[in-house]
């Protein structure tokens, strides 16, 4: 296996095109490579669910996928859901019910609700909390979270 390889792939609705080492994460490369800092580093191992990116629109772990795995593939981030500017209809929810404490989770719970949004855009009660199963948040108790994710859902 080459310890480097030229990536190409979209993110955010643009083409990329980058050098980058073989073994580098889909996380190190939207953060470091590509400045998009809007994905978290948490757990790092696939727990916590902060790092959660749409990958050809479904949720993916950017911290255990290889940016070699995207290959070719569309990439959305926290900062493709405002692409103009304005807050998604999620991020609202999440602002009018203050969902968000040190708000180091929020970008995984709204992009996992995004995909739901598109998935399901009226999710029942299982269906919202299967949706974000994996995801987890140190503050809030997760009341805010979801208010906020059934009045965007509604
Ligand atoms: S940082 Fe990826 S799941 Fe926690
Ligand atoms: S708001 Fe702090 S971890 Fe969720």
């Amino acid at each position: 296996m080459p310890s480097e390889l030229l990536l190409s792939l979209r993110v955010n609705g643009e083409p990329v095109r980058r050098l980058v080492p073989a073994s580098r994460s889909l996380l190190e490369f939207l953060r470091e490579d590509l400045d998009l800092t809007g994905s978290k580093h948490g757990c790092d191992v696939g727990d916590c669910g902060a790092c959660t990116v749409l990958v050809d629109g479904l949720p993916r772990l950017a911290c255990i996928t290889l940016a070699a795995d995207v290959e070719d593939h569309e990439v959305t981030t926290i900062e493709g859901v405002s692409p103009d500017g304005q807050l998604s209809p999620i991020q609202a929810a999440f602002d009018r019910h203050v969902a968000a404490q040190c708000g180091y989770c929020t970008p995984g719970f709204v992009m996992a609700l995004t995909h739901l949004r598109a998935e399901r855009p009226h999710p029942s009660e299982d269906e919202l909390r299967t949706a974000l199963g994996s995801n987890i948040c140190r503050c809030t108790g997760y009341t805010k979270i979801l208010a906020a994710a059934r009045e965007a859902l509604k």
